[in-house]
């Protein structure tokens, strides 16, 4: 069963009605132009001189070197970004609307060069070149304009005080920004990260994942271009526990934000409590239930509820990997869903057939291979899938399991992965309160025609995203983040811009009562 793409909406499968990857060749080599760390507007290589390889999951090939950076290299950064910050300074000077231009230049050199590095993020992260081209630059691209109209609206409030006193609060920047970033959305998770913060006037030292490090470096080349001054945007590339725990343990970094592992999240605020403290934003893991009512439309809610786990090869946040179906509709809507299953082009994500590419690399192709083992062995049923795909590259058929139980491995942890759960159920009250039984809580779902259904769920549940009949919408008005163990703070919409500002009052003695 297919639906038409006009169908659909963003994250159904097609982020936008208009295929525009159709009309577009990819570049299936594309020339890798920057390789260096970026600091004060300049490409070096690494204190320590070392390198590390970045490699082709499709081919399990290395593409290129990259210079790898550890402490030394975050400290010159973080000494650039101090510098790019001092009252006086160019970036201190310029005017708020400056900033947005500056944010709106980078948004259009990004367009021109959507093409490439479009083909660059499918070389270096696997996903299918029509979705880097169509959701993730269309979405970095969105972002940088949404933010760049916000640069000259961050504004405080003026307050009435007791007393011949008069009051109003200044939302300054906070200052140099860690931002460590995952490689899932390499383009797309450095533009929700520097954003908003460029908009309210901070500074920056991001790393990038060590598996996709390329494209950050490209736009830290453009954001020069643009005439972001030097030292505003850092970019270090390097590995967690060495270039990222540095940035987290930095005494200078006055906030990191981090998109990861639960696991890694607890190291980072671990890190920001015994160091100085550093403000703390979190974007972590996912088990987001996804609800099917037999009142559905079970065509529609079947194609999104595939989408919404198998979209980015499984590979996001808050993939939609807890698929709970109503008794009365089980077997229909699981042979609907497996069907589809079966139907998913897996292969060379350069082709514009191909709805899934490979997995990311070798850790997360075997952390998946276990997970299906363990589901297996814990007695769930395997529908469809399970196995590798071709003999190279990380390849993983599409994968359902259905007898699933919350207790299981694969009920309970996040899989990363091609790997759809089916659960059945009976009434809402019960649904809730499974979908509630997880220490995640980034997003959730609910297919239903019934309102009262839609406000009961979407008052009980506990995640921080609810589509209702819809999944992956993640337009960067709207505020994203997770309840519980899935992150702390909010990103995107105006609820982002306040993870970038320090409020300060401003406390005034009048001459007479105002
Ligand atoms: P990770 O959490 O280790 O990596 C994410 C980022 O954190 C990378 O830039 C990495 O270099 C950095 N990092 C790792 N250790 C660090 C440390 N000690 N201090 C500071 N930074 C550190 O995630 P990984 O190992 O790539 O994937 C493991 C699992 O994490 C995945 O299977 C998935 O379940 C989850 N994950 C969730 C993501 C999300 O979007 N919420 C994104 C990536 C992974
Ligand atoms: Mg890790």
């Amino acid at each position: 069963m297919t639906i038409t793409t006009s169908r659909l909406q963003h994250g159904e499968g097609r982020f936008f009605d208009k295929n525009m990857a159709s009309a577009v060749t990819p570049i299936r080599e594309p020339e890798i132009k920057y390789t260096q760390i970026f600091i004060n507007n300049e490409f070096v290589n690494s204190v320590s001189g070392k390198t590390f390889p970045v490699i082709n999951p499709s081919t399990a090939k290395v593409i290129v070197q990259v210079q790898e950076g550890d402490k030394a290299d975050v400290d010159k950064a973080v000494k650039a970004a101090q510098a790019a910050f001092q009252f006086g300074s160019k970036w201190r000077n310029l005017d708020a609307s400056e900033r947005g231009e500056l944010l709106y230049k980078l948004s259009s050199l990004i367009e021109r060069d959507r093409r490439y590095i479009a083909s660059l993020e499918t070389l270096d992260n696997g996903k299918p070149f029509k979705d880097a081209y169509d959701v993730d630059l269309t979405l970095s691209i969105k972002c940088l304009r949404y933010y760049a109209g916000w640069a000259d609206k961050v504004s405080g409030k003026t307050i009435p005080l007791d007393g011949q006193h008069f009051c109003y609060t200044r939302h300054e920047p906070v200052g140099v920004c860690g931002q460590i970033i995952p490689w899932n959305f390499p383009l797309l998770m450095m533009m929700w990260k520097i954003c908003p913060a460029l908009a309210c006037g901070n500074v920056i030292v991001l790393k990038p994942a060590e598996q996709t490090p390329l494209n950050a470096l490209y736009v830290a080349a453009l954001c020069k271009e643009a005439g972001f001054p030097p030292g505003v945007i850092n970019v270090v590339p390097g590995y967690g526990p060495t270039a990222g725990a540095a940035i987290s343990n930095h005494p200078d970094v006055d906030k990191v934000a981090f998109t990861g592992s639960t696991e890694v999240g607890q190291i980072v605020m671990e890190a920001a409590a015994k160091t100085n403290l550093k403000r703390v934003t979190l974007e972590l893991g996912g088990k987001s239930p996804n609800v099917i009512f037999a009142d559905a439309d079970l065509d529609q809610a079947a194609e999104a509820s595939h989408q919404a786990l198998f979209f980015n090869m499984g590979q996001c946040c808050c993939a939609g990997s807890r698929t709970y179906v109503q008794e009365e509709i089980y077997e229909q809507f699981k042979k609907k869903l497996v069907d589809r299953a079966k139907n998913r082009k897996v292969g060379d994500p350069f082709d514009v057939q191909s709805e899934s590419g490979p997995q990311v690399d070798l850790d997360q192709f075997n952390k998946v291979m276990a997970l299906i083992e363990s589901g297996i062995k814990d007695g769930a049923t395997l529908e469809c899938g399970g196995k590798r795909k071709g003999d190279k590259g990380y390849f993983i058929e599409p994968t359902v399991f259905s007898g699933v139980k919350e207790d299981m491995q694969i009920g309970r942890e996040e899989i990363f992965g091609p790997v759809q759960q089916i659960i059945k159920f009976k009434t809402i009250d019960e649904v809730i309160e499974k979908a509630n039984t997880t220490f995640y809580g980034l997003a959730a779902a609910i297919f239903t025609t019934d309102i009262n259904k839609v406000l009961t769920y979407s008052a009980k549940v506990k995640a921080g995203t609810v589509w209702v009949n819809t999944y992956n919408i993640l337009n960067c008005q709207s505020p994203f983040g997770g309840f519980k163990m899935s992150g702390i703070g909010r990103e995107l919409g105006e609820y982002g811009l306040q993870q970038y500002t320090e409020v300060k009052s401003v406390i005034i003695k009048t001459p007479t009562k105002l």
